[in-house]
């Protein structure tokens, strides 16, 4: 879908979110952080204030969490989703999922949660942002696909791009724990929302470009539920 605008890209994809909770009330939902989905989480929000939607029985699985960053780091994604949607929504803290970056055993914190997903029933629909160089979650251009969730290395381009929340690139943590390819492809419905000039590129190749684990979104065609809403 192309929408016209950014907040059109917002409304669409809020709409596809809340039929997914009104459809399921109990509805297990992969949330995604980043900017791009500020504006739809806000949508939400406004849904939920007006009493369209409820989040009360409603679980979630973030898709990655940098490694070093604790809760309360203003940076970490568990900071991100409190400030930007949880804390605003009626959702229950138990049932929201983020792996932890502080883990002293990281791949034991990913084998835990990739459990936990499972153990969830699955993830009913999952929103997805687009890295600038095609990467969803932290899964970076890679000769592989990565299977499950896994401690990932960032690289030099998603580094830069993230520098701009921190004070400087050498504050990027280098690392994080990210839901793996193959988690996100067994979520029975994804959402991908993406816009900007410095994304154009890579929706140009997530929509016609050949499935490459070098351009990771690109393996969303072979998804058989996914809908992209991009916008210039
Ligand atoms: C980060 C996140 C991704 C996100 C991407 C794009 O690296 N791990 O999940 O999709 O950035 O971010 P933005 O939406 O800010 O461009």
């Amino acid at each position: 879908i192309k929408a016209k605008s950014v907040e059109e890209l917002n409304k669409k994809a809020a709409v596809m979110i809340a039929g997914q909770m009104l459809e399921k009330p109990d509805s297990v939902l992969g949330f995604a952080t980043g900017s791009s989905p500020l504006g739809t989480y806000a949508e939400l929000i406004r849904l939920y204030q007006e009493g369209t939607i409820d989040f009360s029985q409603v679980t979630t699985f973030n898709l990655d969490e940098y490694v070093g960053l604790g809760k309360d780091h203003s940076q970490s994604y568990h900071y991100f989703m409190k400030e930007n949607l949880f804390s605003k929504v009626n959702i229950k803290e138990e049932n929201t999922h983020i792996p932890s970056g502080v883990a002293a055993d990281a791949t034991a914190e990913c084998r835990r949660y990739e459990e936990a997903i499972g153990a969830a029933g699955g993830v009913d629909l999952q929103l997805l942002g687009l890295g600038r160089n095609g990467h969803i979650g932290f899964n970076e251009p890679d000769s592989i696909f990565g299977k499950e969730t896994s401690v990932v290395k960032l690289t030099e381009s998603t580094i830069e791009a993230n520098t701009r929340f921190f004070d400087s690139s050498a504050e990027v943590p280098k690392e994080a724990i990210s839901m793996g390819i193959g988690t996100i492809m067994k979520a029975r419905k994804i959402l991908l929302i993406a816009y900007g000039a410095d994304k154009k590129e890579a929706i140009e190749k997530l929509l016609s470009g050949e499935v490459s684990p070098q351009m990771p979104a690109s393996i969303l065609q072979l998804h058989p539920q996914t809908t992209i809403i991009y916008a210039d």
